[in-house]
């Protein structure tokens, strides 16, 4: 089943349409952070019309021997007219400045916001700048009797990335969404193993930080005639493309049924030695609720792994983080859960910590640092209680959280500021 000339030949899609890409089997981490336990591939592809060649996107550098190869089964560098850069990550734009050099007389086309890295790119190589031409969607080029159709899809995964349709094949070059580090030599999803781990291990991993801009680019890519999907890794999709496109939309749309509702969500996670952090979030849960237009879930993390709690913090608008002060720190699991929010898009969101303490009592403040250094916003101050909390301090956790409800519906005070605060 490995398709005829794999091993040093381009891979035919359709006539005129071929994969030049490269295969890296052995690899076990990407980008030092993401497990890829049967490697991946850097996909390539080169576009014939009547009236030029185009290679969309190139591979990571070390494999540029091999791409360079399977291009020049299907194409002299003379005959090409057109490089298009999907995503200028050095997997897929390594072989960019010496595919410049052998083919100096094509035309780059590119996102607006890939032209910066495109200059960082070439700026350590000998190549001469090339004639570049950022492109967004709907813009166009012609290869003769086939034409490339560009699409603006930032940050998927990068802000540069952008997808091309291949308009009279019903082709879509899509860049890194919808592809996997899944390393088949067969190529299409037809005949290779089962992915579906990959793919979604993908997804988690890579896009689902950018929910958002992948529900934009499927709506650009749903009402296209999709024939086939060529992604920049993994398996080729030309055996239902469309069902990769409805999983993307399912996998980016919210699932909470509060979202569709007016109503803000408010999660707070806590540790608690010996009851007292408990106290705390249990009043803070109190207080937030008492304004109404806030539903708050309340959980003990000794209860559960931080990585399943990641759908309730991408889908909350506001986080409560309690944690007793244990040698000077936050416990553990406070910064396991922490830690693993880097998965999802924070940026923006409501973020308090709270927690009880014997002696010194930083964990509050870490803590704090912590979700500004997420990106989140820190409007209320955090709240410190020596040991056990006292009726009155009970009162100011339920404060806090009223406060933090306040923020999240929008119904904060204006501030007064006294003209003496203004003074020296
Ligand atoms: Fe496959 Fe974001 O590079």
């Amino acid at each position: 089943m490995v398709p005829a000339g794999l091993s040093d030949g381009a891979v035919e899609l359709a006539p005129g349409v071929h994969w030049v890409g490269a295969l890296d089997p052995h690899l076990r981490n990407f980008d030092i952070i993401l497990k890829t336990a049967n490697g991946t591939s850097y996909n390539s592809y080169v576009v014939r019309g009547s009236k030029g060649v185009a290679v969309i996107d190139t591979v990571k550098e070390n494999y540029a021997d091999t791409f360079f190869r399977r291009l020049e089964s299907v194409a002299r560098y003379d005959e090409i007219t057109t490089i298009v850069l999907n995503h200028l990550e050095p997997d897929h734009s390594g072989a960019l400045p010496e595919l410049l050099r052998r083919a100096p007389q094509a035309k780059v086309y590119l996102s607006s916001r890939a032209q910066m890295m495109l200059k960082a790119l070439l700026k350590p190589s000998e190549s001469q700048p090339p004639d570049y031409t950022p492109v967004t969607t709907g813009d166009q080029v012609s290869l003769g009797d086939r034409t490339l159709r560009f699409l603006h899809t930032p940050y998927l995964h990068w802000p540069d990335t952008q997808c091309t349709y291949l308009v009279e094949d019903g082709m879509l070059f899509s860049g890194d969404i919808f592809g996997c580090h899944f390393c088949d030599p067969r190529l299409f999803n037809d005949l290779s193993g089962d992915f579906r781990f990959s793919f979604e291990y993908y997804y988690q991993h890579i896009m689902r930080p950018f929910r958002e801009h992948v529900l934009d680019a499927v709506a650009l890519i749903e009402p296209l005639k999709l024939e086939l999907i060529a992604p920049a890794h993994g398996p080729i999709l030309r055996h239902q493309p469309r069902d990769y496109v409805l999983r993307y939309r399912e996998l980016a749309t919210p699932r909470l049924c509060n979202e569709a509702r007016s109503e803000k969500t408010l999660v707070v996670f806590y540790l608690s030695a010996y009851g007292n952090t408990r106290l705390m979030a249990e009043s803070i849960a109190e207080g937030a609720e008492r304004l109404g237009g806030v539903r708050v879930s309340l959980y003990d993390l000794e209860g559960g792994d931080p990585d399943g709690f990641t759908d309730l913090v991408e889908e909350a608008d506001g986080l409560a983080i309690g944690s007793p002060t244990i040698n000077a720190d936050a416990v553990k699991p406070i910064w396991d859960l922490l830690s693993s929010l880097t998965s999802v898009n924070i940026k923006g969101k409501l973020g308090v910590a709270f927690g009880s303490y014997g002696w010194s009592g930083e964990a509050v403040r870490l803590i704090e640092d912590r979700l500004r250094g997420l990106k989140m916003r820190v409007p209320v101050e955090g709240l410190r209680v020596k040991l056990v909390p006292a009726l009155d301090e009970l009162d100011h956790c339920r404060d806090l959280g009223e406060k933090v409800a306040r923020h999240l519906t929008g119904q904060v005070e204006n501030r007064v500021i006294d003209m003496s605060e203004l003074v020296g």
